[in-house]
């Protein structure tokens, strides 16, 4: 029978690749922009839940803004924690399972990495703190739920690593990018594939099953933002690459703190759901193909 998602998020990375690839698979998705149920209403979006009565529940949208997160504390912490734990405690409710997005920044990536899921958490900003309460009330809330944490998110839309350095090198500006902060970078894409080849297993999934709880997704590989970019131009613009010069994390101030190597361990996806993610090289290639058209 056509599996019935209830997506909250369709404009994001995450969102807009779940709706794309969709209809590849056997599934009725009904998804929510920010009209039909804004994360800041806690009650609205519960609602949501109860009108629709999902198979699985799949939170895309999230307050990604990691340095505004400083100052609108308290609209983050509703929209990544009280909501999501509203959501949660509506689809239990409804007998539905729930898919909560998270990320590294849960990690103060302060010498334990690769940071297994059960690694002592320390976010150092307020979008970490707000992130990881999100992971504790979702699963407060609903024993079939699972929490996804992902790294270093780009996709051929949005807002992203790799559209920014694209943007930046045409402006002809001289560049410099950190290079001593280190991750996993994870095409949005190949997470929504995940997530759609997941969602029927979960919702067969009793509670107790090992494929709730938390889980980490992400490219294979590890590297620095500097390399990163590297890699952008290499692939992107070949011999007319600009040149890319290091910055240290402690000369480039924001308003919050980064984890130096907040670099996840993947071994948990490949023993318990049986998937292996592609390096990340690879996944930039299709988003560079996709954004030289
Ligand atoms: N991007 C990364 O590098 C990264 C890294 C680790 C983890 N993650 C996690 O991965 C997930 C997906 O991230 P992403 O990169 O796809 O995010 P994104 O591109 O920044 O998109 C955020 C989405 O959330 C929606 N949103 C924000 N506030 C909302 C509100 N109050 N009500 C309703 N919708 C709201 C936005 O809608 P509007 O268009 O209306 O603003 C947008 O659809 C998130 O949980 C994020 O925390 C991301």
């Amino acid at each position: 029978m056509t599996l019935k998602i209830l997506q909250f998020g369709t404009t994001g990375q995450l969102g807009v690749e779940l709706l794309r690839q969709a209809p590849g698979h056997d599934v009725a998705v009904t998804a929510l922009g920010r009209a039909e149920a804004d994360l800041a209403d806690p009650d609205a979006a519960a609602a949501q839940v109860r009108a629709h009565r999902p198979d699985v529940v799949v939170i895309a949208a999230a307050y990604t803004a990691v340095d505004l997160a400083e100052t609108e504390g308290d609209l983050a912490r509703t929209v990544n924690a009280l909501t999501p734990g509203a959501i949660a405690a509506a689809a239990r409710e409804a007998g539905a399972a729930l898919i909560n997005v998270s990320t590294d920044y849960v990690f103060d990536g302060d010498g334990g990495a690769p940071y297994a899921e059960d690694a002592p958490t320390n976010p150092l900003n307020a979008y970490g703190r707000t992130k990881l309460e999100g992971e504790r009330t979702v699963a407060a809330a609903n024993p079939r739920a699972l929490n996804i944490r992902t790294s270093w998110v780009v996709s051929p839309h949005g807002k992203n690593f790799v559209k920014t350095m694209l943007r930046v090198a045409a402006a002809g500006n001289p560049l410099k990018v950190v290079d001593d902060q280190a991750g996993r970078p994870t095409s949005a894409g190949d997470l929504a594939g995940f997530i759609l080849g997941l969602a029927p297993r979960l919702a067969a999934a009793p509670a107790g099953d090992p494929l709730f709880g938390t889980v980490h997704f992400a490219n294979t590989g590890e590297v620095t933002w500097r390399d990163f970019a590297v890699e952008i131009f290499a692939q992107a613009l070949g011999e007319a690459a600009p040149e890319v010069g290091g910055q240290r994390t402690a000369d480039y101030v924001t308003p919050a703190r980064r984890p130096l190597r907040a670099t996840m361990d993947l071994g948990r996806l490949e023993r318990v759901y049986g998937v292996t993610p592609r390096p990340w090289q690879a996944a930039l290639a299709d988003i560079v193909a996709e954004l030289k058209g």
